[in-house]
């Protein structure tokens, strides 16, 4: 049986996709390009389109004998999202709504999906739980949260079971150097640094220096996007034994704040790297530590790559022999 991965062109997605592959695992890609990188996927059968073509749907679930899937389809920048919320409820809301009646339609019900830590919204106290309250304070956590509940309603009515993975900030690069980071425009703050290091930007900026945290910088837990992979192949494993649907927080455990992030890469990278104090981002919570106890108690999931030194040191491998990203 095939594994179905939307979004199998993307970050996270390509990873996943890998790893599956690695397993040995029978892939069935499908990514409309829209981020995501053709030639990001190294692997399984792949489909060019969008969540909301009926057709394009219908045929991978005709064409595949497909028993589960991973959903990364989605557009996920925090900033963007605040601008045009419509994009975000109609490619992220709508989109798993398609994907869900498709699923339906032919019986397949095991759905792991691709959450993230931005549907807690500002928290009460770190490290978060999963049973924390859920209040996100931007749109793409919103849809995010709206999709985790749409799922949980196809399971009382249609017995779906399903998985959902809410990450922290997912970094760094496979092991084999074939794939990476490589989001258009950039936002996030690794390639952005590693960028600054290989003299692509001038500077780095940070994004506030009078947060309540000790060196006045935001804390994030980075956690490395190949161990995110293992995860999503834990849950599917979950859900092919029949085990209850669950979530779970991915995360390190162990926050960082962009000033010590940006240290450990001049550290490794032996580069300058120029940074200059900004105004704060909007809607950026001041610290985002996950406590992922749950998964790995459940999932017996082990996080063994993120250490941040070796997150950095695969993220550098990956821009250094792909300054310029994917081709395309
Ligand atoms: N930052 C800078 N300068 C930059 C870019 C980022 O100072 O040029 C700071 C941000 O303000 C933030 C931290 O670095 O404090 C991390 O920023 P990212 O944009 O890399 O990541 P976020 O924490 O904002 O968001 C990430 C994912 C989201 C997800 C969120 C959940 O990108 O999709 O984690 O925690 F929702």
């Amino acid at each position: 049986m095939a594994v179905l991965v939307t979004g199998g062109a993307g970050y996270i997605g390509s990873h996943t996709v890998a790893a599956l592959l690695e397993k040995g695992e029978e892939v069935v890609v499908l990514d409309n390009l829209q981020q995501g990188h053709r030639e990001a996927v190294t692997g399984g059968r792949f489909y060019e389109g969008d969540l909301r073509d009926e057709e394009v749907l219908d045929r991978v679930f005709r064409e595949n004998s497909i028993d589960a899937v991973i959903h990364f389809a989605a557009s996920s920048l925090v900033g963007e999202s605040m601008k045009e919320p419509g994009k975000y409820y109609h490619n992220n809301v709508y989109g798993a709504l398609c994907l869900l009646e498709a699923m339906n339609r032919v019986g397949v019900k095991r759905i792991v999906f691709s959450s993230t830590a931005a549907t807690y919204g500002e928290p009460d106290s770190v490290p978060i739980r999963e049973t924390d309250r859920t209040q996100p304070t931007n749109v793409y956590g919103e849809t995010k949260l709206a999709m985790e509940k749409m799922i949980r309603w196809y399971e009382v009515a249609h017995e779906f079971r399903f998985v959902s993975l809410r990450y922290f900030n997912a970094a760094g690069a496979h092991e084999s150097g074939r794939i990476g980071e490589d989001h258009r425009p950039e936002s996030h703050l690794v390639p952005i640094i590693l960028q600054t290091a290989l003299g692509q930007r001038s500077h780095i900026s940070v994004f506030g220096e009078d947060y309540p945290t000790e060196d006045g910088s935001c804390v994030r837990d980075y956690i490395h996007v190949s161990d995110l992979s293992d995860a999503h192949i834990l849950a599917v494993e979950r859900l092919r034994r029949g085990e209850d649907s669950a979530i779970y927080n991915l995360g390190n455990g162990e926050g960082f704040s962009v000033k010590q992030v940006i240290e450990i890469a001049r550290r490794i990278t032996g580069r300058d790297i120029p940074a200059v104090i900004e105004a704060r981002r909007a809607g950026d919570p001041a610290v985002l530590v996950a406590s992922s106890d749950k998964a790995r108690a459940e999932l017996g999931w082990n996080p063994h790559r993120s250490n941040l030194e070796r997150i950095i040191e695969s993220a550098w491998a990956w821009h250094q022999s792909r300054p310029q990203g994917y081709n395309d």
